[in-house]
């Protein structure tokens, strides 16, 4: 499968930087093998949706009700009418700062599929939990909740240890490799063969630095960028390490 690899800007940026963004990235040689998505936040989706052609567009959270009076959220409709293709489900700061429940992402995750989008799933443990040994238990726990009822087309499941997210520990490759494993069999045990098909993509500090490692594992199939992603160049040196990694 071709590398994904997703933006996700959380509340930062401005119309200036996506202006800066895209002059810089225009000027950036195509990307093959690799698919390349911008999560901005939702203000911005119109003007990053016109601001380029070769980047898929995703939000960051949607609501996980259909439509209503529900003050502040944003439907999966309108982020559909809005071009988005992607949608970022369940991400640890929502789950942690948000009090997001699993059964709350499992409800998120299946309306985005429903309305032909791609849910991307993301799940992690805390320090805490790997410390004591816990990440596989804890990870699987999530996984299955976060899946209730969701099918499995357009699924991806980013694996993001909460520890490793804007710490600058990356998690090694060997841990991202194997915990990747772990989500493969669990997917497959869930949804049959087709789960050997679904994107495992890692998230928690990637960087130029250490993107090409990342993907020369063979059960990572792209990444989650937060922070190397509010740059053009640093952000096309992962998506072209993604590329690499596929060739
Ligand atoms: P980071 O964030 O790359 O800044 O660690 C990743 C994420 O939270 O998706």
């Amino acid at each position: 499968m071709a590398g994904l690899v997703i933006a996700n800007w959380k509340m930062h940026g401005s119309l200036g930087l996506i202006e800066e963004f895209s002059r810089e990235w225009q000027l950036l040689p195509p990307l093959s093998e690799v698919s390349v998505v911008l999560c901005p936040p939702a203000p911005y989706l119109g003007a990053v949706s016109n601001a380029f052609e070769d980047v898929a567009l995703g939000a960051q959270n949607c609501a996980d009700q259909v439509e209503g009076a529900f003050t502040g959220e944003i439907s999966v409709q309108m982020l559909s009418e809005l071009g988005c293709s992607y949608v970022i489900i369940g991400h640890s700061e929502r789950r942690a700062l948000y009090s997001e429940t699993d059964a709350q992402v499992a409800v998120k995750a299946a309306l985005v599929i429903a309305q032909g989008l791609h849910a991307v799933v993301c799940v992690g443990e805390t320090l805490e939990h790997r410390d004591a040994g816990q990440q596989d238990k804890i990870v699987i726990e999530q996984l299955l909740g976060s899946l209730a009822q969701v099918p499995c087309e357009n699924l991806v499941v980013a694996y993001e240890p909460v520890w490793a997210i804007g710490t600058g520990r990356t998690a090694t490759p060997a841990q991202a490799d194997a915990m990747h494993g772990v989500i493969r069999s669990c997917l497959c045990e869930h949804f049959g063969e087709v789960g050997a098909g679904i994107p495992i993509i890692y998230g928690g500090s990637v960087k130029p630095e250490n993107a090409s490692v990342l993907f020369e594992c063979d059960n990572i199939d792209g990444s989650l960028v937060g922070g190397a992603s509010l740059n053009a160049n640093s952000f096309w040196q992962i998506a072209s390490a993604a590329s690499a990694g596929r060739a």
